[in-house]
């Protein structure tokens, strides 16, 4: 069973509780999810709880509790040790193993937790506590809140509201520390040599999911845990679709391929990049030319992804490129602004230009506080993916033009992973090319 430093979540875990301010945080780990009978999806542990306990086991939670003295703060209730169990499903490292390996200050069978809480945290002002995910775990504590919320009036202690634990852990999540950054060299490093190995055996390929085993296989043999998310193999028009995750087409010389994949590393940090390339190895006219609109889109947009900057911004630079290149080709027409201000681009450019990037795919952390937009600082990395997708599925906007058959069923995303810095942007997926000269063969 895997196992990282505990440094790195003691300190965490420090950050945390410091932040809790008295409160009793309550932490549920993801649980096994069926798949169909007797068989379960790949687990993948829940990212606030892996981030705080580095335990990577189902039927586990964490308790903080922040007005308690060092020692006994951190609580693990964890499946306990069981032969017969461990013999079916694998090793667990039990209440001895939560307390000695994890650092748990006291640790419990998950099966006391019901009986347990109520003393834990009945002195605790407030709970903290994520609502509306587990209703299993949701029921125990809301059980023993309404009952202490009714106690509270007599006995004069007890929580009296229940807060989300996303206010503190999000923030501590966005920015990144300079290990999580390494781990996030890495997962983008093994993502961008995907990419490549894609882009080198492209020739030899004839049929997406061929593609999908090659980047899977890839990030196995690498050590990581599998895909951050499903792999989108899409060639032709199906990279119009852009959560397209068949994967089952033959790839046509002619056609282009899109392909969205990055890895998930052993505990859980992720890369996300986007590469399209041209199957036969060469661009027609009209395709190099919405890749190159793309492209010079992206370019822009990284050089925006600076310390003060925003994620507005990022967009916004985009977005501008994308559509003074596509009236120029004359996919849009009238004025750039108007365009922008009305969405009459949205039939080419549904999406946002980037998303955060971390432990989840789409990391946890606040793009703006109502109108006001959250300045980029050091240590957030985000990803910028323009594209353009042009088929006939979204209407056109009224006055603007129809779009002739030779550009439909491109579909282009470039999409790289960037770490914000004190300089320049650090492009972590760099090692995955993406000039035309480089695509092409
Ligand atoms: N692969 C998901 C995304 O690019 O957001
Ligand atoms: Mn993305
Ligand atoms: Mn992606």
């Amino acid at each position: 069973m895997f196992k990282t430093s505990t440094k790195v979540f003691e300190d965490r875990r420090e950050i945390f509780l410091k932040k809790l301010n008295g409160r009793a945080a309550i932490i549920p780990s993801s649980n096994l999810v069926k798949h169909h009978a007797d068989c379960e999806y790949p687990f993948r542990q829940d990212s606030n709880f892996w981030y705080l306990t580095g335990f990577d086991e189902p039927d586990s939670i964490a308790l903080f509790l922040s007005n308690k003295p060092k020692g006994e703060r951190y609580i693990l209730f964890v499946a306990p040790k069981d032969i017969i169990s461990e013999v079916w499903h694998g090793f667990r490292w039990g209440i001895e193993g939560a307390e000695r390996e994890f650092k748990a200050d006291k640790a419990h069978s998950i099966n006391d937790f019901k009986h347990l809480l109520p003393a834990y945290i009945g002195d605790s002002e407030e709970i903290v506590y994520s609502i509306g995910k587990n209703s299993k775990i949701e029921k125990i504590v809301l059980d023993i809140f309404s009952r202490q919320l009714e106690a509270r009036s007599r006995v004069g202690i007890g929580a009296n509201s229940i807060k989300s634990p996303e206010i503190y852990l999000n923030e501590m999540r966005l920015i990144k520390s300079d290990f999580e950054i390494n781990r996030m060299r890495e997962a983008t490093k093994i993502s961008a040599e995907a990419h490549e190995l894609v882009r080198k055996s492209i020739s030899s390929k004839h049929n997406e999911r061929q593609i999908q085993g090659l980047i899977e296989g890839f990030f196995l043999e690498k050590g990581a845990r599998g895909p951050a998310y499903n792999s989108i193999v899409a060639s032709g028009d199906n990279a119009c679709i852009l959560h397209y995750t068949s994967n089952n087409s033959d790839l046509t010389d002619g056609d282009l391929l899109l392909v969205d994949a990055g890895c998930s590393l052993i505990d859980y940090y992720n890369g996300d990049i986007t590469r399209t390339i041209p199957i036969g190895g060469k661009f027609s006219r009209e395709q190099k030319l919405i890749y190159e609109i793309v492209l010079e889109a992206q370019k822009t947009a990284i050089k925006k992804s600076v310390k003060g900057s925003t994620s507005t911004n990022v967009h916004n630079a985009a977005l501008r490129i994308l559509v003074e290149g596509l009236r120029e080709i004359g996919l849009l027409r009238g004025d750039t602004n108007q365009i922008i201000e009305q969405g009459l681009y949205k039939h080419l450019y549904m999406h946002r230009t980037g998303h955060w990037l971390g432990l989840d795919v789409h990391d946890v952390g606040a793009y703006r506080m109502g109108e006001y937009d959250i300045p980029l600082q050091n240590g957030m990395i985000l990803t910028v993916e323009p594209g353009i997708y042009i088929s006939d599925r979204i209407p056109v906007p009224e006055g603007q033009p129809s779009i002739d058959q030779k550009w439909k069923g491109i579909g282009i995303r470039i999409e790289d992973d960037i770490l914000v810095n004190e300089t320049e942007p650090e492009i972590l997926s760099i090692g995955a090319k993406k000039e035309i000269s480089d695509l092409e063969f």
